[in-house]
């Protein structure tokens, strides 16, 4: 299906409305709070379903026929939920085989929220005359801009281990497999006992006496995630038949384990996401021991939303105007941490600023959660004030909406990866990948190095550096994909554990990483994990090394680096290889946050990528088209001397940037 565009004029800024929750003398008051704060897009009916069909079949739209008149009314556009993020009870009355089960056999009742199986006939079908009736109701509104399908897949429910599922994924295993002697290939049920004569003897990966089968609880994983895939598509097609000419999306979590947001993004006509990084820590996630300044989680997320619609304007659907509820303690985003966060996003490429939700609730399990009408009202609330002073600052970026960020390097990830990584019986459960992707990313970030997120089998040829944290599962032709790139001039930088298995989780036999061998010059004969060393460069430095040591025998490579410690020491470390036109870095071990700067610095320098500003550690600087951002993450003010047209003020550049400032320069 064609992609539609999502043509844009200026910056949307809004949030989840969700006026159901208040009477209706409140929203004249919502519709006047909305203009001053210069929301101009809404997203309506996120967990409207019980409101609009409060008995099966019987639908209450008058209310909602209100709301958007008085919404359009006002010259504020809406994101219009599909209202199937949460079923109302009477489905799970009705159909109690469409609440979800747990690989214990638990099952989730309602009353919380997402309580269905995402197999459930019921459900969908509920769901798709829900979907219908309102592509039908409200399709040809002028004020409908985008739909928002359904809400973040898979946030409380990515899978359901029931009879139904079960069915299901014997269906897709066939479609996979065609016969059961490949499955059995596949999995290698040669192991165990484990050999299958028919279809219906594999079950899910329910609980079980001890480890089950790797590549069974991988496809798991990838027929999950399909899954969810599947319910998308179901409400897509009815919208495009229906509404053919309004774009949709789904709120992307961010680096959302259970769900490919590769395969997902290819059927989004525009991406969206929801962040929430923790005020409380502003460290890259709680991964990197290196502090890296507020913004460094956000900036991660930005990259790949932006890389998973090439480029394209993003909505950041959904962040907290300053606490949520759901942590153990919620701490606020201090004063200019919201407005600085929301500008990142910006100069990172989004196109929409919106905020989970306009008015705090009153009752409810969110009713902690922060809105952009707090319970204190808008009167003396710092929150107001800064919710209404970026709504009049973002109208000045709309330039910005058209320049794209031209990054130079690349780091490839890969969900398939991820989850086979992290499926049980490895050397060291203790390596984790997104723990490896935030450290290889922690440099290019402190480094305002721009980066893409990439998919293994992407297109490589205008990147002057890859990056390859812990491709632990690539498939043959991905793996000379990488190669390839090498050998034709192209400068990499994998690190360990990559190229192990392949897609059906099968070691790729040949000495570790063998699809890699010749493109590295090495071979690990032995992994060494939980040990602590160091390692010493070829310049003299000694950093810390730990989490896991490869022990490299060297097969045209040069060693860069050497352990100096343990039964391998001498051996190396760190190495680089000159391959065909081009050079494969390999780092065997995890290197402490400085030595992978200094490394990253090396490898940067040596294919001739230079920031070309340079500014104060905790200074963010992004490149887009004719502008260039600058955010000040410290909490003291910096000096940036840079000549241009500060777009937020129209005038001259003042390089005096406030702390949490930033500058939005228009290059003279
Ligand atoms: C998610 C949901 C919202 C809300 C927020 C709270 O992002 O989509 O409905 O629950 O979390 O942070």
């Amino acid at each position: 299906m064609q992609k539609l565009p999502f043509p844009q004029t200026h910056i949307f800024y809004g949030g989840d409305y969700n006026p159901e929750q208040w009477p209706e003398s409140v929203w004249p008051d919502d519709m006047a709070l909305m203009k001053q704060a210069g929301v101009n897009l809404v997203t309506l009916g996120v967990f409207s379903w019980a409101q609009l069909e409060p008995r099966p079949g019987v639908y209450t739209f008058e209310w909602m026929d209100k709301i958007l008149s008085m919404l359009s009314e006002n010259g504020i556009e809406i994101c219009l939920a599909t209202a199937t993020a949460s079923p109302p009870p009477w489905l799970a009355k009705h159909h109690p085989e469409s609440l979800p089960v747990d690989a214990d056999g638990i099952t989730y009742w309602p009353g919380g929220r997402q309580a269905y199986c995402p197999h459930s006939v019921a459900y969908k079908e509920s769901a798709a005359a829900l979907v219908r009736q309102m592509a039908e109701r409200y399709g040809r509104h002028p004020a409908v801009k985008i739909w928002h399908i359904n809400n973040e897949y898979g946030c409380h429910t990515d899978e359901c281990f029931c009879d139904v599922s079960a069915a299901a994924f014997r269906e897709w295993l066939k479609k996979r497999y065609q016969t059961i002697e490949v499955l059995n290939h596949a999995w290698g049920t040669a192991f165990w006992s484990q050999r299958y004569g028919d279809w219906d003897e594999i079950h899910p990966p329910r609980r079980a006496p001890t480890f089950p089968n790797p590549t069974q609880n991988l496809d798991w994983r990838r027929f999950s995630s399909d899954s969810l895939l599947d319910l998308m598509n179901m409400e897509k097609a009815i919208l495009r038949e229906l509404t053919p000419n309004i774009p949709v999306t789904t709120n992307f979590l961010g680096f959302w384990k259970a769900t490919d947001y590769w395969k997902f993004s290819q059927h989004e006509d525009v991406i969206s996401m929801d962040a929430y990084p923790d005020p409380a820590n502003v460290r890259l996630g709680a991964h990197v021991e290196a502090p890296l300044f507020s913004g460094g989680e956000l900036a991660l997320q930005s990259d790949l939303m932006r890389s998973l619609g090439n480029g394209a304007p993003w909505m950041l659907m959904e962040q907290a105007p300053t606490a949520v509820n759901w942590r153990n303690v919620n701490v606020p985003k201090g004063p200019g941490l919201m407005r600085l966060w929301s500008l990142q996003c910006v100069a990172r490429g989004a196109g929409s600023i919106m905020f989970f939700q306009w008015r705090q609730s009153k009752a409810g399990a969110e009713k902690f959660h922060s809105g952009m009408v707090p319970h204190v009202g808008v009167e003396n609330s710092r929150v107001w004030r800064e919710i209404s002073g970026l709504g009049a600052e973002l109208k000045r970026l709309s330039p910005l909406l058209d320049a794209k960020i031209k990054a130079e390097v690349a780091i490839v990830f890969d969900w398939e990866s991820w989850w086979a990584l992290e499926i049980d019986s490895k050397p060291s459960m203790d390596v984790r990948q997104m723990e490896q992707v935030a450290r290889h990313y922690a440099p290019l970030y402190l480094g305002n190095i721009a980066a893409d997120f990439v998919r293994p089998g992407a297109d490589l040829r205008g990147y002057k550096l890859v990056i390859v944290p812990n491709l632990y599962q690539v498939r043959g032709a991905d793996a000379e994909n990488l190669s390839r790139y090498v050998e034709q001039g192209g400068t990499l930088l994998m690190s360990f554990f990559s190229g192990i298995t392949d897609e059906n989780e099968h070691i790729w036999i040949g000495g570790y990483p063998a699809p890699f061998r010749k493109m590295l010059g090495l071979v690990v004969e032995e992994f060494v994990p939980g040990q602590e060393n160091t390692v010493r460069f070829d310049t003299g430095e000694e950093f810390a090394a730990d989490l896991w040591a490869d022990v490299i025998h060297l097969e045209g490579a040069q060693a860069l680096a050497t352990f100096t410690g343990n039964f391998f020491a001498g051996a190396p470390a760190v190495t680089r290889h000159r391959y065909g036109e081009g050079n494969a870095f390999y780092i065997g071990t995890r290197l402490t946050a400085e030595a992978m700067s200094t490394l990253m610095k090396r490898v940067t320098d040596e294919v001739g990528i230079q920031p070309d500003l340079t500014v104060p550690a905790g200074v963010e600087v992004i490149y887009k088209g004719k502008y260039l951002c600058i955010l000040n993450h410290l909490p003291e003010a910096v000096t940036v001397t840079v000549a241009g047209t500060d777009l937020l003020t129209g005038g001259p550049v003042n390089p005096v940037i406030e702390p949490l400032g930033a500058r939005f320069v228009e290059l003279a």
